[in-house]
């Protein structure tokens, strides 16, 4: 569990909230009631129209499920415990947060065996808050789990209208030109919001309201409570809406009051791929306006698709169509060319990747180079200066301090020293089709074109090993490694062969042809020859 203090340090991280942001000032306002509130996360809707099998709220917005955004928007509004109601797809859900724990703590998880409505999912979650809570709230706000793109800001505006307002109930609301599907605020001559219809509760009349419900709320814990025990599901759908306590509050003289939020688009509840992809755009825009307000170039930010935890250095350049993911951290002046991915990786400062390559799992240090079309599969690690050229795959190896692989290679657990040069085409065989085995090149070697090296092997610092060569066994330390068929040369061997395939070519040297000159002639120039 975090403490006040914990959290404040682990708030302050300039990477997570740079101190001149917004979230600060909103985060030592939301401060203020902290303890006293608690939250009410509903994520247990099975989210039919997203037509899955995982569950609506684990379908990931920039690398995220949506549900983490929800918690973690829950964690800026209170230190207390926040519920979680969950049913479709339990186990996988529980699983998630449970990842994601030490970023989701205190929390709780309510089943909800029956997905009964939303009224019911709240009716589960009170009595565990107040029976489990690290402290008993005297006020609670209760969200979906299906709204990633909705802010800090915005939440903590209306928690604070709430407070500012001494309401009962206060409910976010906004406008819409289409508000088909959504829950309509029905407001009174005076304005004042009287009740919440939803769409298919709606008369005609209700229909043609534009201003929705957006589905967040805070309530006072002594009303909630006693107003979940009234609820009864009178309804078109038969369920427990939770939306008839906004009514019932209305009727016993509440104060109920609405916080209107002009960002539509924020308050988008996600029910179908097409609203996936919507939310999926807006958040991607969003990191990649923070990245570029940071110092970072982005060419073409519409083409840039960088996840939520991901970091990038000042004065560091992206070209379109970089997609950078998972715990990926570029570091200062590096250049991502297009079409590159980098998966759970790292760029020290400087790097440059060129067009077209793939980086997963590996480390590149300080100004090493890569690509383009480089394939560097899980566990490397690039040092200072290096360089990994076209055409080159890697995995689980190491390229010292100035050394390169430069053309058409294959390397594979392999650790190369400093200044090592690794010449076109080589290829270390580490894979006898039933262990892997480990290859070592040391400072200083020069490999020639290519070499195939037969794991095991070590080769020693400064050995040579001359192209064309199948190195079986060590090479010491300064050696040279060749191995290799010797060559023959035959004088005008290739004229006469010519003449016997094509006699109007006559070799020039007027000697006749022998067999011997002759291996076999190419299969499609046979087969040429023999039809008519
Ligand atoms: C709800 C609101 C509607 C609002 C809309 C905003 C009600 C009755 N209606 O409608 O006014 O405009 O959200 O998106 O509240 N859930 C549970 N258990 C249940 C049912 C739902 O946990 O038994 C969860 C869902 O997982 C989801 C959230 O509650 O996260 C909203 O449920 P959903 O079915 O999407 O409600 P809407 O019909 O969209
Ligand atoms: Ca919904």
């Amino acid at each position: 569990m975090l403490d006040d203090e914990a959290w404040i340090a682990k708030s302050l991280q300039p990477s997570v909230y740079p101190p001149e942001s917004l979230h600060f000032i909103h985060f030592l306002i939301l401060m203020s009631h902290h303890n006293n509130t608690s939250v009410i996360i509903l994520a247990a809707g099975q989210g039919t129209r997203m037509k899955s099998t995982l569950p609506k709220v684990l379908h990931a917005v920039a690398g995220r499920p949506m549900l983490g955004y929800a918690m973690i928007l829950a964690r800026q509004v209170t230190t207390n415990t926040v519920a979680v109601v969950v049913g479709h797809g339990a186990d996988c859900v529980r699983t998630y947060l449970e990842q994601e724990k030490s970023q989701f703590d205190p929390y709780l998880v309510v089943e909800q065996i029956q997905q009964l409505g939303t009224g019911h999912a709240v009716q589960q979650a009170y009595p565990a808050l107040t029976r489990y809570s690290s402290q008993v709230a005297s006020r609670y706000v209760i969200m979906c789990g299906d709204t990633p793109l909705l802010t800090t800001e915005t939440v903590s505006a209306l928690v604070h209208y709430h407070q500012a307002e001494g309401a009962t109930l206060t409910l976010l609301t906004t406008v819409l030109s289409d508000p088909c599907g959504y829950g309509r605020i029905i407001r009174g001559k005076e304005g004042a919001v009287c009740r919440v219809v939803e769409d298919r509760d709606a008369s005609p009349e209700d229909k043609q309201v534009s201003e929705i419900n957006v589905g967040t709320y805070v309530v006072e814990a002594e009303f909630l409570e006693k107003a979940l025990g009234q609820l009864q599901p009178q309804n078109a759908q038969g369920e427990y809406y939770l939306t008839d306590i906004i009514e019932m509050a209305v009727q016993q003289g509440q104060k109920v009051v609405a916080w209107v939020t002009d960002d539509s688009l924020e308050t988008t509840g996600v029910n179908t791929r097409v609203h996936l992809a919507l939310a999926e755009k807006e958040m991607r825009r969003r990191i990649c306006e923070r990245l570029m307000l940071a110092g970072v170039t982005i060419l073409d930010p519409d083409r840039v698709v960088v996840d939520h935890q991901v970091t990038v250095g000042r004065d560091t350049v992206l070209h379109p169509g970089v997609i950078l993911e998972g715990e990926t951290h570029v570091g200062e002046h590096c250049t991502i060319r297009a079409n590159s991915r980098l998966t759970h990786s790292v760029l020290h400062r400087g790097v440059r990747i060129h067009d077209a390559c793939v980086l997963e799992e590996t480390t590149v240090e300080d100004e090493a180079v890569i690509g383009p079309m480089a394939h560097l599969r899980p566990g490397n690690v690039i040092h200072k200066k290096a360089k990994v050229g076209n055409f080159v795959e890697l995995k689980k190896t190491e390229v010292g301090e100035g050394s390169k692989v430069n053309h058409l290679s294959y390397i594979g657990d392999t650790w190369i020293g400093r200044n090592v040069n690794v010449g076109a085409g080589t290829i270390t065989c580490n894979y006898d089709g039933y262990r892997k085995a480990r290859t070592i090149i040391k400072d200083h070697v020069f490999i020639g074109s290519d070499v195939q090296l037969i794991a095991p092997v070590t080769i020693g610092e400064g050995a040579l090993i001359a192209a064309g060569t199948t190195v079986t066994e060590d090479v010491p330390a300064d050696a040279l490694g060749i191995s290799r068929v010797p060559q023959i040369t035959k004088e005008g061997a290739a004229a006469r062969r010519r003449a016997l395939l094509d006699p109007s070519r006559f070799p020039s040297d007027g000697k006749p042809c022998s067999t011997e000159d002759l291996p076999a002639a190419p299969p499609v120039f046979q087969k040429h020859q023999e039809s008519p």
